[in-house]
């Protein structure tokens, strides 16, 4: 496993839609081993293949529940509810803003073993959850803050 170089805002990358995975190959699984990482030494919770300049339908999340989840062609089933909090990413650095994502979300993936699988989320998960899908389809947070983005204070979620 390796630590990539994250892409930042500016990249053309960060705007393009990501194309899905039909099946895992050793590059691949190599990516999600490096996602991981990745994000674990940027203190991120959650970390999208387009942010370390692969246009992949791949995500990693850990938001600290005890679960590492690899999240490949993500498909947002049913939102329910709403949270209006701050919101980071590892691709603006020192920045947050207030966005408002759904509570609870229901999504289904395929996992690292192209198993398919349904995983529900509230909270922080489910905003993890929407914040990595959106980046799959080349869309970024700063589009959905309300107000203005700030500087970002140490203990900040970053995703
Ligand atoms: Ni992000």
């Amino acid at each position: 496993m390796a630590i990539r170089t994250v892409r930042v805002i500016g990249d053309e990358i960060l705007t393009k839609p990501c194309k899905p995975i039909n099946f895992m190959t050793p590059r691949i699984s190599n990516l999600i081993g490096d996602l991981f990482e990745t994000m674990y030494e940027n203190n991120g919770v959650g970390l999208a293949a387009p942010q370390v300049g692969i246009l992949k339908q791949v995500v990693a999340i850990d938001v600290d529940d005890g679960n590492q989840y690899v999240l490949i062609n993500p498909e947002i089933l049913e939102t329910s509810g709403s949270q209006t909090g701050q919101e980071g990413c590892l691709s603006v650095p020192g920045k947050c803003g207030v966005v408002t994502r759904p509570e609870w979300v229901k999504v289904k993936a395929f996992d690292e073993n192209m198993e398919e699988f349904i995983l529900e989320g509230e909270g922080l998960l489910a905003r993890a959850i929407c914040h990595e899908v959106d980046h799959l389809k080349g869309q970024m947070y700063v589009s959905l803050v309300e107000g203005e983005l700030m500087d970002a204070t140490e203990e900040e979620e970053e995703e």
